[in-house]
C-alpha cells in the first residue's frame, strides 16, 4: 500500500490508473477505523481495483462546540489495519494541504442538509459535501463508498452527486453492529464502561418502534413515543431527535409509507451517538433493515 499525502500526487497516481483503463473504488473517512469502514473498503475491493481509502479529520464538518480536538487520532493503527486489509493507496492529506490559505468555496446541498443533523449541527453538512466534493474531484472514483449508519449524511452526498452531474456512482453499504447491537462509531470510544451499556437504548428504542408496526400501528406520532418511552427510561440518555422520515427527502411523515427511516439522535453523558432503522413495505409486508 502506497501512502500519499498530496493533492497533486493523489491526482497523478488516480489519472495514471484511469488511463489504464482501472476502476477507482474510493472509501472516505476520517480514520480511527473499525469494522464499519472495513466493510466499505471490502465491498470496494469486490467491484473495484485499485481501491483508494482516504483518512482525513475534516475541521469544516465540525461544530465549534464539537469534538474535533479530541476526535480520535490512530493514524499508524490504521495505516496498518488497511495495508493487512490489501488496500492499494491511502490519501492522507493534511489540513493545510486540503484548505490552504484563502479557502473560501462551499457546496452546500439546500433543504436536506438543513433537517435533523443538520439542524442540530448547524454547517456540518456543509463541511461534509465540501470535503467530499474536494476528495471525489482529486481521487475521481468510479464508485464511492458511504455507510448507511450516516443515513442522511449518504442522502446529502447522493444529492450533491446527481446535482451536479458527478462522474462518481454513490453506494451506500448496510450498518456494521456490534454483538449487542450498538452501531460502531468511532465515537463509542468515548463511552464509559456504564455509558456503554446504556448506549443500547438507541437500538432498543427502534425496535420497540418496529414491534408497534408489525402490531399494526402506522401513525408516526405514536412510534415516536414508543422509542421516547424506551429513551425516557434510561436515565444517562437526553434524546436530541427522534423521527420518521421519508428515505429520500429526508422529510418527516405522519403516516408510515413505502420506504421510512427511524431516526435516533442521543446523548449518552456527552457522547452524541445516531441510530436508524431502515423500513420498507414489500409485497409480503414491511421489511426492516437495522
Ligand atoms: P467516518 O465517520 O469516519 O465514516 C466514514 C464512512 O464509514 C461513512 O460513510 C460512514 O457512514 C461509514 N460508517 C461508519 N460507521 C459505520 C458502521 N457502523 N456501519 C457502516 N458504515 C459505517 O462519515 C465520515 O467519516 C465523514 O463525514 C466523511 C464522509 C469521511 C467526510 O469527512
Amino acid at each position: 500500500m502506497e501512502t500519499i499525502h498530496t493533492v497533486e500526487w493523489m491526482k497523478q497516481v488516480a489519472r495514471e490508473a484511469r488511463g489504464a483503463g482501472r476502476i477507482i473504488g474510493f472509501v472516505p473517512t476520517m480514520g480511527a477505523l473499525h469494522e464499519g469502514h472495513l466493510s466499505l473498503v471490502r465491498a470496494a475491493q469486490e467491484r473495484c481495483n485499485p481501491v483508494v481509502v482516504s483518512i482525513f479529520v475534516n475541521p469544516k464538518q465540525f461544530g465549534p462546540k464539537e469534538d474535533l480536538e479530541k476526535y480520535p487520532r490512530q493514524f499508524e493503527a490504521d495505516r496498518a489495519m488497511l495495508e493487512s486489509l490489501g488496500v492499494d493507496y491511502l490519501f492522507a492529506p493534511s489540513v493545510a494541504e486540503m484548505y490552504p490559505p484563502g479557502f473560501s468555496t462551499y457546496v452546500d446541498v439546500e433543504r436536506i442538509s438543513e433537517l435533523h443533523e443538520g439542524r442540530s449541527r448547524l454547517g456540518h453538512f456543509r463541511g461534509v459535501t465540501t470535503v467530499v466534493l474536494k476528495l471525489l474531484e482529486i481521487v475521481g472514483p468510479r464508485l464511492a463508498y458511504f455507510g448507511r449508519k450516516d443515513a442522511q449524511q449518504a442522502r446529502v452526498v447522493h444529492k450533491m452527486a446527481a446535482d451536479l452531474n458527478l462522474d462518481a456512482e454513490i453506494v451506500i453499504c448496510p450498518m456494521v453492529r456490534e454483538a449487542d447491537r450498538l452501531a460502531i462509531s468511532s465515537r463509542n470510544a468515548y463511552l464509559k464502561p456504564e455509558e456503554r451499556r446504556a448506549a443500547t437504548v438507541l437500538n432498543r428504542a427502534l425496535r420497540a418502534a418496529q414491534s408497534e408496526i408489525e402490531r399494526g400501528e402506522r401513525d408516526t406520532m405514536r412510534l415516536i413515543a414508543a422509542m421516547r418511552r424506551v429513551l425516557d427510561d434510561e436515565p444517562l440518555a437526553s434524546t436530541d431527535y427522534a423521527e420518521v422520515v421519508d428515505v429520500e427527502s429526508f422529510e418527516t411523515v405522519t403516516r408510515l409509507r413505502r420506504a421510512c427511516f427511524l431516526l435516533l439522535a442521543v446523548f449518552i453523558g456527552t457522547t452524541r451517538l445516531i441510530d436508524n432503522l431502515l423500513v420498507e413495505e414489500t409485497e409480503e409486508g414491511f421489511r426492516f433493515s437495522l
